[in-house]
């Protein structure tokens, strides 16, 4: 069957424009999991430490801090990537069509949890609490990467099954990619 995208065909200049991220939709996606789970790492161990000794001090902060500021650049535009490119594309399928309770819709209702777990890291944070900042922080960890494998096992194998017409791939791919040139992301 035929996939209609919103916009036809890709504009190659924007797909030139940002040569580096190499492959097709789903590998970017994948790609973007590999990279934040790299982050998630760094995250997870500031949060043993400030669980272990209580130190909040600023080395810890400074780790935070980069941290953050790469999951709070990476995620708005991997959740857009999903939320606004591949989730419409899988809803107007006919294996879609009149089904409550899609895969897309359990992921979306996991991104909210996500932004509220967000925001208890600010406030662990802002009061320089180190427990409730490494509970917080470790929350994150938990949850987004049960988020990212369930993606990895389940809808993405799905979505691969599904869209499979290369206008369709080349129309996700240079979304993805106008995002990421947008906000200046090249390591996503
Ligand atoms: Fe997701
Ligand atoms: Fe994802």
């Amino acid at each position: 069957m035929t996939i209609h995208t919103n916009h036809g065909r890709p504009d190659p200049r924007r797909a030139a424009s940002c040569a580096h991220h190499e492959g097709d939709a789903f590998d970017i996606l994948e790609t973007c999991h590999d990279h934040i789970r790299q982050r998630l790492e760094r995250l997870q161990a500031v949060a043993e430490g400030l669980r272990d000794d209580g130190t909040f001090d600023e080395h810890r902060l400074a780790m935070l801090t980069d941290v953050i500021a790469f999951l709070d650049t990476a995620i708005p535009i991997h959740t857009a990537d999903e939320e606004s490119t591949l989730f419409p594309l899988l809803r107007r399928h006919p294996e879609f069509k009149g089904v409550d309770n899609t895969p897309m819709d359990c992921m979306e209702m996991q991104h909210r949890v996500h932004q509220d777990a967000r925001r208890d890291l600010d406030v662990g944070i802002l009061e320089r609490d180190a427990a409730a900042t490494a509970r917080a922080a470790m929350n994150i960890v938990v949850e987004y990467s049960d988020h990212m494998r369930r993606e990895e096992e389940i809808l993405y194998p799905m979505a691969r099954r599904l869209v499979t017409e290369p206008v369709a791939l080349d129309w996700m791919a240079d979304e993805m990619r106008a995002r990421r040139a947008a906000a200046g992301l090249t390591d996503c």
